[in-house]
């Protein structure tokens, strides 16, 4: 039987890098992430989080995004979901249209088209969207690449796209609260999976 694929989204600091390790271990599943992923993935994710490159283009960057995600879909993702194994991926498609289409401001259904062209149309079997309010994720924000040093109002946005991605398909949207500790965070990932699994 084919793998399951189960994606982790969420803004800046909501803990879910946390979230995806723990959900990956005890499902026995292929941790990855993006951007990275792939050695190519790798290097392209160093061009997107470096704080100098502030000229980036918007498209420019989606498409970095994109080829990042074609990469990783063939290399990583398809061959262990083939082998019967579940991947969970700490950031998939709804990045996209969350940062580059809510955030950047790009018209959310082509970035869509673009990240669906570059999945040849693999989605998420599962999306959970680990939910931390501005202040919690402000207190646990610790890094400065490139998106961690954007504005208030730019990652408003990018929480606020996430809400409405989340309630436009709550077949495939599980909504976790992202606050408490990382145990009481990782029950509630687990019990959304958990009931995934078992339909
Ligand atoms: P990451 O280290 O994963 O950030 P975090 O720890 O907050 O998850 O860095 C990835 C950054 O790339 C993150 O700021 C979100 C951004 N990103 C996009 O803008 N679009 C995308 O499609 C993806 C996959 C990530």
């Amino acid at each position: 039987m084919r793998g399951r694929l189960i994606a982790l989204e969420g803004r800046e600091a909501s803990g879910k890098s946390t979230q995806a390790e723990i959900l990956a271990q005890r499902l026995g599943a292929v941790l990855t992430r993006e951007p990275g992923g792939t050695a190519l993935g790798e290097r392209i994710r160093s061009l997107l989080l470096d704080p100098e490159a502030t000229a980036l283009d918007p498209r420019a960057e989606a498409l970095l995004m994109a080829a990042d995600r074609a990469q990783h879909v063939t290399e990583t993702i398809l061959p262990a979901l083939d082998t019967g194994r579940h991947v969970v991926t700490d950031r998939y498609s709804h990045s996209s249209l969350a940062y580059q289409g809510h955030g950047r401001g790009l018209p959310v259904e082509e970035v869509g088209r673009v990240s669906d062209w570059a999945t040849g149309g693999l989605s998420a079997d599962l999306v959970v969207l680990v939910d931390v309010p501005a202040d919690v994720a402000r207190r646990r924000r610790v890094g400065s690449d490139r998106f961690e040093l954007e504005d208030q109002a730019f990652h408003r946005r990018v929480a606020d796209g996430y809400h409405q991605l989340a309630a436009e398909d709550p077949e495939l949207w599980r909504v976790v609260d992202g606050t408490g500790t990382v145990e009481e965070v990782a029950a509630r990932v687990w019990a959304a999976v958990e009931a995934h699994l078992a339909r």
